[in-house]
């Protein structure tokens, strides 16, 4: 950690957001300089879209506006239905279709530098979002990379050195879904019927502004705020029909993890993952969603009443087994009074309200859900191409930092076990480092926090193509794990994995068709922007 980044990351503790870039010189990253980018006019692109992000004020909560920043964007070639605007703070929607060549003009008005990542898309190392490729206020990087993914949902967001989770609290971050073929045969519920919804949680001053203060264990826990937004808004109520309806849930918020069921203990139906559609449909009593992961349910309204409500709510549950009790708390506003953040042990213990599903209407017909969706390879053990050697990602903590494979982030900084031939297929374990050995001597004996570390969830993200998990091992005993675990996906494509504290996870990642660096990293955006990131190079 240089001086400069130790005495930032002081001052983001108290800062108040849109004041950081203007009051600290030299912050920036000497790295992004030059890296604008230019078209490349061999690329034919079918969709050219500009987007720029720059501050707004825009209407969230009843009153006055709140200052953000926002991606806004504008169609410049194809199709109309390519782009959707949002109220609100999100960026606009893009719609995308499987195999096509996509050009997008991204425009940094922003106080400070920022990069764009297309979160869950297969890209090159250049299109990737990766925090080398910042631009300062005023440049322009022209991303251009072809739909390879299948039909599904993914997401956009800065990912810019350390400031990562503030720009993205602050409203840099968009839906993205992609069509194809196959989707289209199975006649899933569309147009009005297919509805997106983020959830992220925020806290706000009495003025309406964001507020995002974190103490010291609040840091390492990641931001929880007060506040729900789905879609940009406060108590979201979504009119419907009665009849089925696809929901694209995307968890945007920065460290909050969600346990989505509905009120009324209707069985929740999942289509999809991370990665797009499921093999099957998968019923489960709830869903646990992490930040950056997706799901898309199946809802059927069918038979409901008319003047009748379904809340999608985030239940109770124990995400610790640490003597801090939940752990994952953060009282809501709700029942509390706008209170800010709080750190009661029980805070998870309440039922938090996501979204409210008003059935407005009746109507007669309505699709069926599809028993099968799109055929799945799994992947096993006969498909990794280096049997003998595992990759590892060890979650640990160190100097009351989280580190992966024992070191923290540096730009381009990769080790022997972070190299991983192109074209391969590998086996990747995922586990808490507890004792410290892994990657580097110098760990052991490192002391203080062993027990935090063991009792936080990490989300783990790996950039590139999809995943596969092909296991779940947990070993701490207690009950705290019982509360989340039938919440868990485990057949669709991933590139988001909740490692629940004590447990291990192995995932089955192909690496096709670019080399370059490829960042892993925890998706709890405090955690990643005190560097438990890495990246792997693929040569
Ligand atoms: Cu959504 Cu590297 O992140
Ligand atoms: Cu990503
Ligand atoms: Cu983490």
């Amino acid at each position: 950690m240089t001086h400069i980044d130790y005495k930032r990351r002081q001052f983001l503790q108290y800062a108040t957001l849109g004041t950081i870039a203007a009051t600290l010189p030299g912050f920036a990253l000497a790295e992004s300089q030059g890296f604008n980018r230019a078209p490349n006019s061999s690329f034919k692109a079918d969709v050219e879209i500009a987007l720029t992000a720059q501050t707004a004020d825009v209407p969230i909560l009843a009153g006055a506006h709140t200052h953000v920043f926002k991606y806004t964007g504008k169609l410049l070639k194809g199709p109309q239905s390519a782009l959707k605007e949002l109220p609100g703070y999100l960026g606009p929607i893009l719609n995308f279709e499987q195999g096509q060549k996509v050009r997008i003009y991204f425009y940094n008005q922003l106080p400070e530098p920022c990069v764009t990542h297309w979160h869950g898309m297969h890209v090159p190392q250049v299109m990737d979002g990766h925090p080398m490729y910042a631009i300062y206020h005023g440049e322009q990087y022209v991303y251009e990379f072809e739909v390879k993914n299948p039909a599904g949902t993914n997401w956009y967001h800065s990912h810019t050195h350390e400031l990562t989770a503030t720009q993205v609290y602050q409203g840099l971050a968009g839906l993205i879904t992609i069509s194809d073929e196959a989707e289209r045969k199975l006649d899933l519920p569309s147009g009005e019927f297919d509805l997106p919804l983020v959830i992220q949680d925020r806290s706000f001053t009495n003025g309406n502004q964001l507020r995002y203060m974190l103490n010291r264990h609040q840091r390492m826990r990641g931001f929880l705020g007060d506040t729900i937004l789905v879609n940009g808004q406060e108590n979201s109520i979504i009119p419907v029909k009665t009849r089925a309806y696809r929901l694209r849930i995307l968890n945007g918020s920065n460290s909050r993890i969600y346990k989505l069921g509905w009120d009324d203990g209707t069985p929740v139906i999942a289509i999809g993952t991370d990665g797009g559609l499921l093999e099957k449909p998968e019923t489960l009593p709830y869903i646990m969603l992490a930040p950056a992961e997706r799901v898309e349910l199946w809802v059927d309204f069918s038979g409901r009443k008319p003047g009748s409500d379904l809340m999608l709510q985030s239940l109770a549950y124990q995400g610790s087994a640490s003597p801090m009790g939940g752990g994952m708390g953060g009282g809501m506003r709700q029942g509390m009074g706008r209170m800010g953040m709080m750190d009661s042990a029980s805070a998870q213990n309440e039922v938090i309200s996501i979204a409210k599903f008003h059935i407005t209407e009746k109507i007669s017909d309505s699709p069926k859900l599809p028993a099968e969706l799109i055929p799945i390879r799994r992947l096993t053990a006969q498909d990794i191409s280096n049997p003998d050697k595992t990759v590892p990602i060890a979650i640990g903590m160190r100097h009351m930092t989280f580190q992966l494979n024992g070191r923290t982030f540096d730009m381009r900084d990769h080790t022997e076990l972070e190299k991983i031939p192109v074209n391969s297929v590998q086996k990747i374990r995922i586990f808490h480092d507890t004792h410290g050995g892994m990657g580097r001597g110098g760990m052991r004996g490192s002391r203080g926090g062993m027990g935090m570390m063991t009792a936080m969830p990490h989300p783990i993200h790996l950039h590139g193509q999809q995943f596969q998990i092909l296991s779940r091992t947990q070993t701490n005993q207690g009950n705290a794990y019982d509360t989340v675990k039938d919440g868990f996906i485990n057949s669709g494509w991933k590139d988001t994995v909740l490692v629940m504290p004590g447990e291990e996870v192995e995932i089955i990642k192909p690496f096709k068709d670019f080399t370059g660096l490829f960042l892993y990293h925890c998706h709890n955006l405090e955690h990643e922007d005190m560097g438990m990131m890495r990246n792997f190079l693929i040569s």
